[in-house]
C-alpha cells in the first residue's frame, strides 16, 4: 500500500507485488486457511463459468504469475494477461513463454494495446483492492471489451454476507488483512444496477466466483 487516490480508497502500489513475485506460487499452493484456502476450487469454477474453447480470445486482469491466464491457453484459448507488478509479469512470462504478458494498471486509463474485444475477461484474486463502486465501474469499462456473448468471470475473496466477513475477521485477528473483500449480498444488487445479471458461488469461506454478463441491451 500506500497512497489514497482521488476516490479515498488506500491503493496498493506495484512493488509491495514485486517483492511477493518469487514467493507467491508457494503461498497459493499451501492453499490452507485465509486468504488462499479453495484457490485451485475457484480456479477450477472460473474455467466452468467461463466455458472456455480453443480459439476464444481471453483477457486475464491482474494476471499475478500467470497460474489463470495458464490454464485458458491448455484449453486452446488465445490469452494475455496484465498486471502491474513488473516482476510478477516477468515470473508469468518465464513460466508460460507462449502466453501474452502485458502490463496494465487497473486504475489507469484502458492502455490502446488492450482494445481489441475479448469472448471472456477474467480475474482472481485481484479486485479486492478495489471499493465496491470501483469494482462496478471496471466491470462496466470491462464490458465494453466483450465481444457481444462475451463474459466476465471474478474469482477473488468474497464472503456471502458482512456477517460472514466480520466473523473470519474475528476468527483470523491479528492474521487478518483488512482489505475491500467482496461481499455478495451488496455486490449482486450493485452489478445489477449497473445492468448486469450476476451468478455467484461461495467456494470456501473466503473466497466467491461471480459470473457477470450484461443484460441484452
Ligand atoms: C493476489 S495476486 C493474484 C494473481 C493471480 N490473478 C492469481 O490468481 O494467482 C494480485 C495481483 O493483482 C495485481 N494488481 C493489484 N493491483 C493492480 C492494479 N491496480 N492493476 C493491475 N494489477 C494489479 C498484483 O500485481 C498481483 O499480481
Amino acid at each position: 500500500m500506500n497512497n489514497m487516490n482521488d476516490q479515498d480508497f488506500p491503493v496498493f502500489d506495484a512493488k509491495a507485488f514485486d517483492d511477493w513475485a518469487n514467493s507467491y506460487d508457494t503461498d497459493i499452493n499451501r492453499e490452507a486457511g485465509f486468504p488462499f484456502e479453495g484457490f485451485s476450487a475457484v480456479m477450477n469454477e472460473i474455467i466452468r463459468c467461463a466455458a472456455p474453447k480453443p480459439g476464444m480470445h481471453i483477457l486475464d486482469l491482474g494476471t499475478g504469475t500467470g497460474e489463470l491466464a495458464a490454464r485458458f491457453a491448455g484449453s486452446g484459448c488465445l490469452v494475455t494477461g496484465t498486471d502491474f507488478s513488473s516482476e510478477m509479469l516477468k515470473v508469468a512470462q518465464q513460466k508460460y513463454p507462449f502466453i501474452n504478458f502485458q502490463f496494465q494498471d487497473l486504475l489507469q486509463p484502458w492502455p490502446s494495446a488492450l482494445s481489441g474485444k475479448y469472448n471472456r475477461i477474467v480475474s482472481a484474486y485481484v479486485f479486492h483492492h478495489f471499493p465496491l463502486q470501483k469494482k462496478v465501474e471496471l466491470v462496466q469499462e470491462m464490458s465494453t471489451h466483450l465481444e457481444p456473448d462475451g463474459q466476465i468471470v471474478i474469482g477473488d475473496l468474497s464472503f456471502g454476507t458482512s456477517t460472514h466477513l466480520n466473523e473470519a475477521r474475528q476468527h483470523y485477528g491479528e492474521a487478518w488483512d483488512e482489505e475491500l473483500y467482496w461481499v455478495k449480498a451488496e455486490a449482486l444488487p450493485a452489478l445489477k444496477q449497473a445492468g448486469f445479471h450476476s451468478t455467484y458461488k461461495q467456494i470456501s469461506f473466503c473466497a466467491g466466483v461471480y459470473c457477470i454478463s450484461p443484460f441484452p441491451g
